[in-house]
């Protein structure tokens, strides 16, 4: 399973590449906000740090475009910023047709803004390289996430669909063993999110009784 940072933060994104040698980032404009810098600024400050990787970096084109053409010639534009990046559309009937004719020009789209297996299954009909269901926000709102990672699972390998589902506002370690057990390809979250998933207070209780112990024994 492949761990991708949620951030457009250089410093946490050189973190999690030097810790944990993660697989990519994904970005959204509140995440591009929170990093303080323009829109490409920030994302030109990513690719840098990936160049000559092939880890996709996830940038969202201007959430106020309503049509197709809006959002292809700014994604096609995005695109040629940098061939790590992948470009997020949001699932709306007028994303899903920017999908195709992204894909169909050999640009990676990933769709994003997913709360439904049947918005999934037409990304990839679309020929979306990645799908992003938001669990957290799923769960936030009340509603069951887990099977709606299960289902785009089951539905891509019953079709043999090649998108790679991301799932994504993870906001904890149950999200994540949700996600891998349903067979998602890819966890997005927050660094954050993977600090805590990665620790437990048992290990640190146990390395002090194992310490203790160790100063009151002879090494020799
Ligand atoms: C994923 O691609 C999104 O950027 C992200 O998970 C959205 O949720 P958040 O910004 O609330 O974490």
């Amino acid at each position: 399973m492949k761990f991708y940072l949620d951030s457009a933060i250089v410093d946490e994104i050189r973190y999690a590449l030097d810790m944990w040698n993660i697989d990519g980032v994904t970005s959204n404009p509140r995440h591009v906000r929170n990093s303080g810098k323009p829109f490409l600024v920030a994302i030109r400050d990513i690719a840098e740090l990936f160049k000559g990787t092939n880890k996709p970096i996830s940038v969202e084109v201007n959430p106020h475009y309503t049509t197709a053409d809006e959002m292809v010639a700014e994604a096609v534009k995005l695109a040629a910023m940098s061939p790590n990046f992948v470009i997020k559309i949001p699932a709306t009937e007028a994303g899903f047709k920017a999908c195709w004719t992204l894909t169909d020009k050999g640009i990676r789209v990933n769709l994003t803004l997913v709360f439904s297996a049947s918005q999934a299954l037409q990304a990839a009909r679309m020929g979306a390289a990645f799908v992003s269901p938001f669990v957290g926000w799923k769960e936030a709102n009340g509603e069951e996430a887990s099977q709606l990672v299960s289902e785009i699972v089951r539905i891509y390998r019953n079709y043999e669909y090649k998108t790679e589902i991301i799932v994504a506002a993870v906001r904890n370690a149950r999200q994540i063993v949700e996600a891998a057990m349903a067979g998602a390809d890819i966890v997005t979250a927050a660094l954050d999110t993977y600090k805590d998933a990665f620790d437990h207070p048992y290990t640190a209780k146990g390395l002090k009784l194992f310490a203790d112990n160790w100063d009151a024994t002879p090494y020799k």
